[in-house]
């Protein structure tokens, strides 16, 4: 694909301005998303398509509503879309988190469909395709569509563009049939993806739930030995590519030895404290609660282990204007209260909450600080969180905790695979993590880390690529 013309859309931005205390600042978002396509991006140039959603943004862009990015070092272009606070509501909050967001996570939130929110997506859909045939200087360039933001958009771009390569990756799981088929909208979104050339998914299972939901729900040819689809005179190809991080380079991050011992002192603890560290966004997909709740479990099942054993938290706000997440909240805070009440004593707190968005550097501190990881999610697409931490271990120690219900499950063998909602199971696992002998943590960290620096995000992205450009290939040479 080399000389070819990129462009990324998404929902998320990867930088937003804000206004700060002194002037405007630059914010990185927690977004899974974001961390795995940017450095794609930075790597290919080309413009990347999102909703300007910082309260500076709109100051911040030429006439043409775009902005070299990074901001420090600029490699590529951001083009931003504006939308009202009411089409937000219905594209985004609406359409997007209380519908598809539930519908695809299966995590038993009553997914919410109103046809005003339908209308909003599909006219925020129209938007960014507009943007996208605005932006292209030629007639057949790779457009690389991100998320549940964006069913319909495939099939706009392709209308607009017949000659485009469309790749476009869903980042979070894909149901089953009958649970996808709720959705009064279910043809329109099929259809819609359908404009792809590739559609992507992080695991194989999604893909075939996908290919049975067309099955059951549109007229076309499927032919599963190739996992092609061929409906209304286009041809997608339906493929498994799990996600992955770009294998950093710690240098610029403090030793473990000293990330362990300031933590540890920041937090008023004692050098040798145990912790196990959370960190996701606070959403009610993550487990948040029943990992909260197998800890309390391994400290009622190993007394021994109160006082030396800390559990800390980092929950990044989000989409918090939903009642979901504000009862998400709620509902942490007041189990937080009561497992800290029931074992805490003076100078000692089980759980630390600290729900405040955290930045790269600082949570690198806390995964090279900590003992253990947990990943307690009841569905999720890949989980980056997990990789990450093993990417940060470069001391080859600490302990991943991974639910089944993970993408990142099928690749990390050597982590401790617990199911979250067996409470006592994830108890055990736990307890087992925080007495592993430092041998055996080694032997599968380091196997976790190979496989991780291997299969990274440039592989990720590598493997789409090179599947488009054989396609390109094959259909260039028959017209
Ligand atoms: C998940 C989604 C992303 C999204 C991210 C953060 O990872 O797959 O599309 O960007 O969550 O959520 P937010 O709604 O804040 O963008």
């Amino acid at each position: 694909l080399a000389g070819d013309e990129v462009l990324v859309i998404s929902n998320r931005e990867p930088y937003s301005h804000v206004h700060g205390r002194q002037g405007i600042d630059v914010k990185r978002p927690a977004s899974g998303l974001v961390t795995a396509v940017e450095p794609v991006m930075r790597a290919c140039s080309g413009t990347w398509i999102a909703h300007g959603s910082g309260d500076a943004d709109r100051e911040t862009v030429d006439r043409d509503d775009r902005v070299p990015v990074p901001p420090a070092n600029p490699s590529y272009t951001l083009r931003r879309v504006w939308m009202t606070q009411e089409e937000e509501q219905g594209y985004y909050y609406g359409f997007a988190n209380e519908g598809l967001w539930p519908l695809c996570h299966i995590a038993h939130v009553r997914p919410v469909f109103r046809s005003s929110d339908w209308d909003a997506y599909v006219a925020i859909n129209q938007r960014f395709a507009d943007a996208v045939v605005k932006e292209a200087r030629t007639d057949d360039p790779v457009v690389l569509v991100q998320d549940y933001h964006f069913a319909l958009l495939p099939r706009m771009v392709r209308d607009a563009l017949p000659k485009a390569t469309i790749i476009t990756f869903w980042h979070i799981p894909w149901p089953n049939p009958e649970s996808f088929g709720i959705c009064p909208w279910r043809e329109e979104l099929l259809e819609g993806l359908l404009g792809s050339t590739i559609l992507g998914f992080h695991t194989q299972f999604h893909c075939k739930n996908f290919l049975e939901t067309v099955d059951r729900y549109l007229e076309s040819r499927i032919e599963h030995e190739v996992s092609t689809i061929s409906y209304g005179g286009q041809l997608t190809k339906v493929e498994d590519y799990p996600i992955s991080i770009a294998w950093p380079d710690n240098a610029s991050l403090p030793p473990v030895a000293e990330c362990r011992a300031s933590v540890r002192a920041e937090l008023g603890l004692p050098p040798n404290q145990l912790i196990g560290i959370g960190v996701d966004r606070l959403d009610y997909t993550k487990g948040i609660i029943e990992r909260f709740q197998a800890v309390e479990k391994m400290l009622e099942l190993h007394p021994d282990v109160i006082g030396r054993f800390t559990m800390v938290q980092i929950a990044a706000p989000t989409r918090s204007t939903l009642d979901e997440y504000q009862n998400f909240e709620t509902r942490v805070k007041a189990l937080v209260e009561r497992i800290n009440k029931r074992f805490g004593k003076p100078g000692y707190q089980p759980i630390l909450l600290k729900a405040e968005h955290h930045g790269s550097d600082e949570v690198n501190r806390y995964y090279r600080a900590a003992d253990v990881c947990l990943v307690t999610s009841l569905h999720d697409g890949m989980n980056l969180v997990a990789k990450e931490f093993i990417a940060a271990r470069d001391d080859d120690r600490g302990v991943l905790i991974l639910s089944q219900f993970t993408g990142a499950a099928r690749e990390l063998h050597e982590a401790l695979i617990v199911n979250p909602y067996h409470i006592e199971q994830a108890a055990e696992a736990v307890h087992r993590a925080v007495t592993m002998p430092e041998i055996e943590q080694c032997e599968r960290m380091r196997s976790m880390r190979d496989r991780v620096k291997d299969r990274n995000i440039y592989r990720w992205a590598g493997h789409m690529l090179l599947d488009a450009a054989r396609l390109r290939q094959r259909e260039r040479t028959m017209s």
